[in-house]
């Protein structure tokens, strides 16, 4: 494989320093720039930090001295060193719009962290083992942006990355409703038990548009594209709380799910689908795919975040606990590491999609 020079777009944030740790000794992709906002252009990577890495491992020593540059007006420099972007950044929604499609239009694909572009009518929202084939809409994304290798890809909210998956094998059984309750870590909001005292010891049952992102975004992805536009799946209704929880890393969600009157599969089969369930990045060996995408443990008191999160890179989803339920026809619960899996591992994961199907040549 060809190897891809990358930027990141949002380096200094939580999302943008799991790049980092991520693209480290990356097979395919070489970290060229790292670019964020006015504040920390023109340092070096490692004054723009200050206090604020949080990774585990250490900060690479390759990125220390690399000078930030500045992510809206250094948009032609970054387009020019590059063969693609990260972005993962915290500003309003439309000048996020505004930012990724100016890369875009500079020649320039982004691989997106960020929801502002989630719901264009031409860009893909991919988890790569569900729906790799609606990468098939950018041909007419780049005639709209007037682009010839420029075009915007984002990946799904975190908090949908570990039911959607446990979900998908068992739409052919006529999926009709399910409900979902998350609970979610506290990084999902770029912070630490440090920076975020007030959670220690406690739980907020709130997190602002988390609902509306769980229940519509899995329409999207299980949608299919009409004269190059996304037609929303409209057969599954899907309801959602969100809770945010003193976890550091990993979202739990608990899902209870029915089928279409006389098409509801046994116990037995859903273990089997689980466990059969592979898509197209385990097919092309990708270097972030999960050997085994879902993994179910048997034990009553599984999946656990500590033990669970970190399997397969924190690229794997773990499920357990499913039994019948009273109202719907069965309950689970499952989890996956909404940092790794649901934020900058499934990104570097579609880039390697992307990169495997040429689209960043
Ligand atoms: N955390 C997660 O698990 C998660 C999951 C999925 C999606 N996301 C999404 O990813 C994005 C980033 O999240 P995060 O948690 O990494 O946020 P964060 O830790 O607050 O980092 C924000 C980043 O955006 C940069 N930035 C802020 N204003 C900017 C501007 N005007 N121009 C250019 N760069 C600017 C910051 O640069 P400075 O340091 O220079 O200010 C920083 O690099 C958000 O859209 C979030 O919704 C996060």
């Amino acid at each position: 494989m060809k190897k891809y020079n990358v930027g990141i777009i949002g380096a200094t944030g939580m999302v943008g320093q799991r790049f980092i740790t991520l693209l480290e000794n990356h097979p395919w992709f070489d970290l060229k720039v790292l670019a964020a906002s006015e504040r920390s252009a023109g340092k070096k990577y490692s004054e723009a930090l200050g206090g604020r890495w949080a990774m585990k491992e250490e900060m690479p020593e390759s990125v220390k001295d690399m000078v930030v540059l500045n992510a809206t007006a250094d948009i032609e420099k970054i387009a020019s060193e590059v063969d693609f972007v990260f972005c993962a950044v915290d500003m309003k929604k439309d000048e996020i719009k505004k930012l990724e499609e100016a890369y875009a239009k500079a020649e320039c694909p982004v691989v997106s962290n960020n929801s502002a572009h989630r719901h264009t009518d031409d860009v893909p929202m991919i988890i790569p083992e569900i729906n790799a084939d609606h990468l098939e809409i950018i041909k007419s994304q780049r005639e709209r942006l007037g682009t010839k290798k420029g075009f915007i890809a984002v990946k799904s909210n975190c908090s949908l990355q570990s039911y959607v998956p446990a979900l998908h094998p068992l739409k052919k059984y006529g999926l009709t409703k399910v409900l979902a309750t998350t609970y979610q870590a506290i990084s999902g909001a770029g912070k630490t038990f440090e920076r975020w005292p007030e959670m220690v010891d406690n739980l907020i049952p709130y997190i602002g548009g988390e609902e509306e992102k769980s229940e519509v975004e899995p329409l999207k992805i299980w949608g299919t594209i009409e004269n190059g536009k996304f037609k929303y799946c409209d057969d599954v209704a899907i309801t959602s709380q969100c809770l945010r929880v003193p976890v550091s890393d990993g979202h739990t969600a608990a899902v209870f799910m029915s089928f279409e009157e006389g098409k509801k599969p046994s116990i037995e089969q859903i273990k089997k689908d689980w466990a059969e369930f592979a898509g197209e990045p385990q097919k092309l060996n990708l270097p972030h795919a999960p050997k085994q995408f879902l993994n179910y443990c048997e034990e009553p008191d599984q999946p656990q975040i500590k033990t669970a999160r970190e399997l397969e890179g924190g690229m794997a989803i773990s499920v357990g606990r499913l039994r019948e339920d009273s109202q719907y026809d069965y309950k689970f619960v499952c989890m996956s590491h909404n940092t790794l899996r649901g934020a900058a591992g499934g990104a570097v994961l579609l880039a390697e999609l992307l990169a495997a199907k040429g689209y960043f040549d």
